[in-house]
């Protein structure tokens, strides 16, 4: 590294360094968890294709609210950006019925606070998209909590302002998407505010990883959806019988193969742009 990067944090995922004026490098690595574990074995390029894609929105979105972004590195899979206080909440955005919001919605009828129609199928589109706020826990699965508990710990001004966001980030982009074929049934953003008290996307965005893609040739509700990206991984991990908690399973080389070329696939998919071009020099994404 050219400049002094002082090492602050791993997560799951993402490395975490400390660069000077302020500024943030986070790295993104090749390992992918499912089912809330990290597998010992590796997908190549995966963090190369995740940053590529925050890359892309955060060059698409600025219009609706700044982002952290400075640069990209050459290694493709680390991203300068600005240091910023982060709120204390997860901004997830679903058009979809599933997972977390599945499990309320068939337990009381409602997903943080949102009633919803009755006889909804579990993976069915929403009549229109919700902002389900969660906890950002410090370790552990994060909380849905209620809209007005989330204004509570951000202010309401704040909290009307990062829910207009959240809500235009993913109409914007599961646009996007779904004219390339894939649904984006949900995704979470994580905003801070800067120096001058704006309010400022971060952390990554639109990625698999923050994300869920499904293929949308095979959607259909009443049923859980396959995953666009780690559907073999999952697939492999049922077939040997893992009981979901750690340590997962090795992964065989056709798995990986089979979960890169999907990873690539979205990335093109997506963006438009050649993998290979990207690799070659990751600003195309920005143009
Ligand atoms: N611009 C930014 N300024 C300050 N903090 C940021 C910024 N962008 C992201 N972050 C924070 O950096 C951390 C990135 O860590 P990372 O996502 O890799 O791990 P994690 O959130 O701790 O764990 P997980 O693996 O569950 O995501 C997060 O806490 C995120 O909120
Ligand atoms: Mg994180």
């Amino acid at each position: 590294m050219s400049e002094a990067a002082v090492h602050v944090g791993s997560g799951k995922v993402r490395e975490l360094y400390e660069l000077p004026d302020d500024r943030l490098l986070l790295v993104a690595s090749d390992r992918i968890s499912t089912f809330d574990v990290v597998l010992p074995t590796e997908i190549p390029d995966k963090g190369r294709v995740l940053t590529g894609l925050s890359g892309f929105w955060f060059a698409r979105t600025k219009h609706i609210v700044a982002n952290h972004l400075l640069a990209l590195r050459d290694d493709g899979r680390s991203t300068e950006c600005r240091r910023l206080e982060m709120l204390p909440i997860e901004c997830v955005v679903r058009g979809y019925i599933t997972g977390s919001g599945w499990k309320d919605y068939h337990a009381t009828g409602e997903v943080c606070g949102h009633r919803l129609p009755e006889g909804m199928r579990e993976s069915e589109r929403l009549p229109d998209p919700i902002f389900t706020p969660a906890t950002k826990a410090q370790s552990g699965h994060d909380e849905n909590i209620t809209r007005d508990e989330a204004a509570e710990l951000v202010g309401r001004d704040r909290f009307d302002e990062v829910e207009r966001i959240a809500l235009e980030l993913y109409r914007f982009a599961s646009a996007h998407a779904e004219a390339r074929g894939i649904i984006l049934a949900d995704t979470k953003f994580e905003l801070g505010v800067d120096g001058d008290g704006a309010l400022v996307l971060a952390d990554e965005a639109l990625t698999p990883d923050s994300s869920r893609f499904w293929p949308a040739d095979s959607y259909a509700p009443g049923r859980s959806q396959p995953s666009f990206d780690k559907q073999f991984v999952r697939d492999y991990c049922e077939s040997v019988g893992w009981d979901k908690t750690y340590p997962g399973p090795e992964l065989p080389d056709e798995v990986v193969a089979e979960t890169r070329a999907k990873y690539v696939e979205a990335f093109g998919r997506l963006t438009g742009i050649s993998f290979d071009d990207y690799l070659g020099d990751p600003d195309v994404v920005l143009r």
